[in-house]
Parts: C-alpha cells; sequence; structure tokens
C-alpha cells in the first residue's frame, strides 16, 4: 500500500495548498491513503466543521491531531462524524481516539497518534502507551502502522524511533512547523523528525510575524494571526508498506509556483 502523510496544515493557506494539489498528488503517485494532521487547520487553532468538511473534499482519509486539537468547541462532534484523531496518550476518560485500523488496498494500516511531552499538556507517558498500542495492534493482526508523534523535541522523536524501530511502519514528527532533512528507512520503520508545515513559509512557523517578533523583543504574548498573503508550500511524505515494513519512501516539497522538490529516505543497511 502506499501511504502519503502531511504534517500540520496551517490556516486556509494550508488548506488551499491540499484544494490546489492533493487530488493530482493523490493521482500521479498513485497514493492509496492520505493522513494529514489538522490541529492547526481552522486559523491556526484547531478545527471547524467547515473545515474539516474541506479537507476530506480535497483528498484527506484520516486526520490526526495534537495540543491544539481542543482549541474548537467542534471537535467533539467531529469524532463522531469524522475520520479524526486525537493523541492516543490522553486519560482514557477524554473522548475520542488516537488509534484507528483501515482497510487499505487489501491489507490492515493502523494510524495512531501520539504527543510528546516538553512543553506539552500533562498527559499519559507516550513512550509507554506506544509500546502498549503497537503490541495491541500486532496481537490483533495489523502490520502496517504509521505513527504521528506531535513533539516538541527531536530528542523524543528519535527515541519513540530507537524504541519502536523495526515493530512499526512509520514514525513521521509534526508540531514545530520546521522541516528537518533526516528522512530514513531503518529496519524496515520510516522516519523524519519533523515533516514541516503545510501553508506559509515566509515567516515564523506560518503565522504572521508582527506577534512572535513583539512577543520575543518585550516577553509579552499576543494572539498569533495567519498572514493575509504569503508564499506557499505543501509538504508531504509518500510511503509504501508490504508486511509492516516500509519498503521506499519520500517526501515531496510542492511551492504555489508549481515548483516540486523530491527528496528519497536514506536506507540504512
Ligand atoms: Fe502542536
Amino acid at each position: 500500500m502506499r501511504v502519503a502523510f502531511i504534517g500540520d496544515i496551517v490556516g486556509s493557506h494550508g488548506r488551499d495548498m491540499l484544494k490546489a494539489h492533493l487530488k493530482n498528488l493523490r493521482k500521479e503517485y498513485e497514493i492509496d491513503f492520505v493522513v494529514a494532521n489538522y490541529e492547526n487547520a481552522s486559523h491556526g487553532f484547531g478545527l471547524t466543521v467547515k473545515n474539516a468538511n474541506e479537507i476530506v473534499s480535497y483528498g484527506v482519509d484520516c486526520m490526526s491531531g495534537g495540543n491544539h486539537t481542543w482549541d474548537k468547541k467542534d471537535v467533539e462532534a467531529l469524532f463522531n462524524t469524522h475520520e479524526i484523531l486525537r493523541p492516543h496518550n490522553y486519560p482514557d476518560e477524554v473522548k475520542g481516539t488516537g488509534c484507528k485500523v483501515y482497510e487499505v488496498a487489501e491489507e490492515k494500516l493502523g494510524v495512531l497518534n501520539l504527543m510528546g511531552h516538553y512543553s506539552m499538556p500533562y498527559v499519559d507517558n507516550a513512550f509507554r502507551k506506544a509500546k502498549e498500542s503497537v503490541e495491541m495492534l500486532h496481537a490483533k493482526g495489523v502490520k502496517n502502522i504509521f505513527i504521528d508523534f506531535h513533539a516538541e523535541a527531536t530528542s523524543e522523536k528519535r527515541a519513540l524511533m530507537m524504541l519502536l524501530q523495526g515493530s512499526v511502519s512509520a514514525i513521521i514528527g509534526t508540531h514545530t512547523h520546521v522541516s528537518t532533512d533526516d528522512f530514513q528507512i531503518v529496519q524496515g520503520t520510516a522516519y523524519m523528525s519533523d515533516i514541516g508545515l503545510t501553508g506559509c513559509r515566509d515567516n515564523i512557523i506560518g503565522m504572521d510575524n508582527a506577534t512572535p517578533i513583539k512577543q520575543f523583543l518585550t516577553g509579552i504574548k499576543g494572539h498569533f494571526d495567519i498572514p493575509k498573503k504569503c508564499k506557499k508550500i505543501l509538504q508531504i511524505a509518500i510511503m509504501d508498506f508490504k508486511d509492516g515494513k516500509c519498503e521506499g519512501a519520500f517526501k515531496l516539497k510542492v511551492f504555489d509556483d508549481g515548483a516540486v522538490l523530491r527528496t528519497d529516505a536514506w536506507v540504512e543497511r
């Protein structure tokens, strides 16, 4: 099966890039299933019903979340109506789930969403939850497993990779909005510390520069806003899974002028 992943979709500019390019990408690269992170999709914070419907109509099959999952109250209803996850290591009494299994190209695909700890809300241990969830999926006969690890610290992301390499198909980081260049496949597990945002590329993590610069100069917090105009990017990882292993992967950066930059994942032998 060929699975694609898009990280944090940031505001209307991110949604516009999906609208402009995702259907063509699905066709050109024969992608069977698309996962994308929704947590910044509605004006940078959370997800509305309207925007969820838009994202689905552009060709996303499953949406993963993070620390901004709860920023729009619509999410509560969306758990009942849409293929939407929240980090699986929120306590069990919290609504929603972070683990779903899909039938893709006549094989099973498990999608697992986890959240790290550094500068994040207090939740259950991501590493213990990851191990337990992967064991549960394996016991159910689900070999192909994709993990969106929504975390700030690259050390946590590397630790999860070291813990699970060889037992899941891919672990890709989200949340920092800045792409890392460490796409690799080790023991059949694809890994990238962060795929980077889909949205504005010429400012501060997809947000208008004014508030963050003022915040860093003065120490006084303000409300981050989506820029009215910007240069845009769509970042997508495309991966081939078979019998639980990733057999090949590459990443595309799609720019708003139509230029495409491809990077193949390094295969560690
Ligand atoms: Fe986040």
